[in-house]
């Protein structure tokens, strides 16, 4: 209808123009005009019957890894040193996570690269504290807490008395310089972060190619800077090194600028603090330009909280100026998203306020996937509940972090994220345990036959097939937009299909071998959809529930 609009056509009339040329033979049953010019296809249930077939002989899973192109660089999760993972830590990893694991499910290439905090003024009150009062029987028990106790107290001291943010500082500068003594601590503090970082990540499954920390960019931002200020993008500012706006672009897009009271002013990127110290935005340039530079991607995506939204429209602005060619080849972007709410309409937080641990979240999600499992399924054994509740709870957690649209706030709410009812990991998880459980009471026990003919006749077989094959779209959409949510829903949507088809159509009790046979092998594909799918999610499944 636009394209006849456009050209002055009668949309009817183009419309059956379309169809007279249209060969759609063996994929569609017929192509209708309806309306005031819409197109209606009817997919041949021959053509769908055969995309089927083609699935349960391992041909494909209703994608293709044809047109994988992109070579994709993902930053994600980059906690910093000296500090615990906290509840916020799971959304850029979780989402980063899911969204790398669609890339490679599709066939593109991908580096993830977990661009740790282990640099920067924080090291200076660390240092201090380390070195005054610390208490290593606690940094035995609990390295985290003891570092975070030691920056607690030395920054309180600094915020009260500029003598201590001086000694703060000389520690920094020493460090900077290559103090032997302070390089040390420095890497013992990195060392018991990192093992903190990887029972995190080992308990989220989630594994990182590179782990290339800012403190690795530390030879190059002195030339960064040079650069700039050589190429007059940067100047000097009250001692500092700034890069401000070129003025070619109006007010409103131009990301060093801000609206003061009504009037445009600037807001420059620091790029070298006064006292010599470099900034976040030094290191992020230098990063930028050493991937573009070693690993030549045609995408880098930053999976990083929409706090840091003028951030990144400087550091992509900035490069774009700095290094128009290499910028030409690499699609930047900011998969950004928002925070984590409590009940009461404020960031999530702990009863006495504090920030929840990473680690506490998901013990507590563990315990409370053991009562269900517990209740629900009592007559396994030990082991298998503790499994079972293992993979429930952190799959729970990171599905309801998955599920809203990324970038708006969600309210995290144990009781929803946990029910076997509605859109959840447990319901999922549920609807695949109880297609494993259908193939365990098939005589002889179950496995998909290479001849497999599908007979699609009641309206439910007909719904859940063709859901089933939009599962690449789906992915598709997902790699497309970054947004794994579109994935949850997609899978939520087919188990209630699953169920629907399930309720109506006998599948071990049909009377028909050849119905039984293909209803079988839709069950079969369902499951094998739903466990590719919460997998790319970075979400197990468990065989009982
Ligand atoms: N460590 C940073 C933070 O906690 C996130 C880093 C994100 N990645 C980046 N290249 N800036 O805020």
């Amino acid at each position: 209808m636009g394209l006849a609009k456009s050209r002055g056509l009668n949309p009817r009339k183009l419309a059956g123009d379309v169809v007279a040329r249209l060969d759609l033979s063996g994929i569609c049953e017929s192509v209708e005009v309806a309306g005031a010019g819409f197109l209606n296809f009817r997919l041949s249930k021959g053509r769908l019957a055969e995309t089927l077939s083609e699935a349960i002989r391992g041909e494909h899973l209703f994608f293709d890894r044809e047109n994988a192109g992109r070579n994709i660089v993902v930053d994600f999760s980059s906690p910093n040193v000296a500090k615990p993972m906290h509840v916020g830590h799971i959304r850029s990893t979780g989402i980063g996570d899911a969204l790398q694991r669609a890339f490679r499910l599709l066939g593109h290439s991908v580096i993830t690269d977990n661009h740790i905090g282990d640099w920067g003024t924080q090291f200076g009150k660390l240092l201090l504290g380390w070195k005054e009062m610390l208490d290593r029987s606690a940094l035995a028990t609990d390295a985290i807490a003891e570092l975070e106790r030691l920056y607690k107290v030395i920054n309180a001291q600094c915020d009260a008395d500029a003598g201590r943010l001086e000694a703060a500082r000389a520690e920094l500068v020493k460090l900077q310089a290559g103090d032997p003594e302070n390089l040390g601590i420095w890497r013992e503090m990195v060392s018991l972060s990192q093992v903190q970082f990887d029972a995190l990540y080992g308990r989220l499954g989630v594994r990182f190619d590179k782990v290339l920390g800012e403190s690795f960019y530390n030879p190059f931002l002195a030339g960064v800077v040079a650069d700039l200020l050589a190429c007059g993008m940067a100047r000097e500012s009250a001692g500092a090194v700034a890069v401000f706006s070129d003025g070619q672009l109006p007010p409103r897009e131009d990301p060093f600028l801000v609206n003061k009271e009504g009037e445009w002013v600037d807001d420059p990127a620091l790029i070298r603090k006064s006292d010599g110290g470099y900034n976040y935005m030094t290191t992020d340039l230098a990063t930028l330009d050493y991937r573009i530079s070693q690993w030549s991607p045609s995408e880098i995506i930053y999976v990083v909280d929409d706090r840091q939204t003028s951030h990144f429209k400087k550091l992509f602005s900035i490069y774009r100026r700095w290094k128009p060619e290499q910028a030409k080849t690499v699609r930047l972007v900011h998969v950004g998203f928002g925070k984590i709410m409590g009940d009461d309409g404020r960031p999530f937080r702990t009863r006495s306020g504090d920030t929840v641990r990473l680690r506490d979240l998901l013990d507590e999600a563990q315990e409370r996937a053991r009562k269900l499992v517990d209740a629900k399924s009592p007559e396994l054994e030990e082991h298998q509940r503790a499994e079972i509740a293992r993979v429930v709870g952190v799959g729970a957690v990171k599905y309801a972090d998955l599920l809203p649209n990324r970038q708006s706030d969600y309210v995290f709410n144990w009781e929803k994220m946990l029910a076997l009812q509605g859109n959840t990991a447990p319901y999922l998880m549920y609807a695949y345990a109880r297609i494993r459980s259908i193939f365990r009471k098939v005589d002889g026990g179950w496995k998909p036959g290479e001849l497999a003919p599908f007979i699609l006749d009641a309206p439910e077989e007909i719904a859940l097939a063709s859901y089933l094959i939009n599962f690449g779209l789906t992915l598709e959409a997902v790699a497309e937009e970054y947004r794994p949510n579109f994935l949850c829903n997609y899978l939520f949507e087919l188990a209630g299909k699953f169920t629907s088809f399930y309720e109506q159509c006998p599948v071990l009790k049909a009377e028909d071998p050849q119905i039984r046979l293909s209803r079988l092998h839709l069950c079969e594909l369902t499951a094998r959809v739903l466990k590719t799918g919460l997998e790319t999610l970075g979400i197990g499944v468990v065989e009982q529930m």
